[in-house]
């Protein structure tokens, strides 16, 4: 573990210098800050856990960067700080719940334990979710399933993003979905990812850190190229493969939003914008591995299909092979271990906001190597960088 240091402290730090905090003591902020907003302890504490298990991932992009984007849609009551999940309809296997427009983590969290619930009795559940919120990562939600023993599938839509293919008005939203299963014990394997060729966040992420963008995420709003994060912000991001990110985006989109009976299309509104109620749509697949033949066979089966990949030889760029999450799980190692660094400007408005709720910064700590650099390596493709990739 990292050692809390002396100097500099919270107050001190050099505003120009990421910082190195503790998981705990990042998630306790968190909460103290969502709780003096009206959320319920909690609901505030699961918010808080979704935002630095991003973080621990090396998703920094859905990461403590959103919280002051929740702050001021609770502020707005855009977002109630109460969330209240109501069935609209309960077929058993199949229900379709209302999220009111309550915190997105919370209502989806609500989604997955009704899930597991149901799938357990029927083998499968499919939760509708409509009028639900931004959710941050759909992995949070998908692993909690595969490590109950279900096999999950879910997937949101969110606010436009990117243009049809061949058209460059910004309708469709990058609408993620993930799969996890539980993989013996390989722990679990998730697939998480959104359909355009990044997630919108780390642009946003790269915009705050003052950082160029690499060629092929973004156009510009008349479709021209770009690599700069703000041109990106205000045009358009790209789907990822060309056309078929674009229709997987489009049939997600029927998924999360048409099929549930929430927003769908351009109506979405994304956590960036403050005012207006998200309208954003889940829907959630949960499988109970058992009622489809012996767990331990399951499991098995997974060890040999993790293992075969695991293997394989290796292209000349890169020193290993991993499977789907399992690029999180290592970077979740190194800063457990380590610390979390949080950019400059996320410090800073992180301090603004602690300051304002009267709760106390997380101190800060000193690395392993006593400085605040990335300490996760990664073995990204040479063509899909990820966050570690876009930090200083
Ligand atoms: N709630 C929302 O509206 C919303 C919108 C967009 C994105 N997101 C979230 O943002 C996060 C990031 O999305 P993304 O599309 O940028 O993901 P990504 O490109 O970082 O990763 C995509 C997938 O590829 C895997 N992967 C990446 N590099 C790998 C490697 N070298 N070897 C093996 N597997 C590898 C990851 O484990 C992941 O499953 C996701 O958690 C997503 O749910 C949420």
């Amino acid at each position: 573990m990292p050692e809390r240091s002396a100097e500099p402290s919270a107050e001190t730090a050099d505003v120009q210098a990421p910082v190195l905090v503790t998981p705990d003591a990042l998630t306790e902020c968190i909460t103290a800050v969502l709780v003096r907003r009206g959320v319920p302890d909690a609901d505030a504490a699961l918010l808080a856990d979704t935002l630095v298990t991003a973080e621990l991932w090396g998703h920094a992009s859905h990461g403590v960067l959103r919280l002051p984007w929740y702050a001021a849609r609770l502020q707005s009551g855009a977002m109630t700080a109460v969330t209240h999940v109501e069935p609209v309809t309960d077929h058993g296997a199949l229900v379709v719940l209302d999220g009111h427009d309550g915190i997105g983590q919370v209502v989806t969290q609500r989604a997955v334990d009704l899930g597991i619930e149901r799938a357990r009795r029927h083998g499968i559940a499919g939760i509708a979710v409509r009028s639900s919120g931004h959710f941050g990562t759909a992995a949070y939600f998908t692993r909690a399933a595969a490590e109950a023993g279900c096999v999950a599938i879910l997937v949101t839509n969110s606010s436009p993003a990117m243009a049809p293919w061949g058209g460059r008005t910004k309708s469709i939203g990058t609408n993620p979905w993930s799969i996890a299963a539980p993989a013996g014990r390989h722990g679990v394997v998730v697939m998480d990812l959104a359909n355009t060729a990044v997630a919108r966040g780390k642009v946003y992420l790269a915009a705050q850190r003052g950082e160029p963008i690499p060629e092929g995420w973004a156009a510009a709003a008349d479709g021209t190229p770009t690599t700069d994060p703000s041109t990106a912000i205000d045009g358009l991001i790209q789907p990822m493969a060309g056309a078929k990110g674009y229709v997987i985006s489009f049939m997600m989109d029927v998924l999360a939003g048409v099929l549930t009976g929430s927003a769908f299309g351009d109506s979405v509104v994304g956590p960036y914008d403050p005012e207006r109620r998200s309208g954003a749509g889940h829907l959630l697949i949960v499988i109970d591995v058992a009622a489809t033949g012996d767990p331990a066979e399951f499991a098995s089966r997974m060890e040999q299909l993790v293992d075969q990949t695991h293997a394989g030889e290796l292209a000349a760029w890169a020193d290993s092979i991993l499977v789907p999450g399992e690029l999180e799980d290592r970077s979740r190692a190194a800063k457990e271990r380590d610390g979390i660094r949080l950019a400059p400007a996320t410090w800073a408005t992180l301090r603004e906001l602690a300051e304002e709720s009267g709760v106390p910064l997380p101190p800060t700590v000193t690395g392993r190597t006593g400085t605040t650099g990335t300490t996760t390596s990664t073995t990204d493709g040479p063509s899909h960088p990820t966050d570690q990739e876009v930090s200083p």
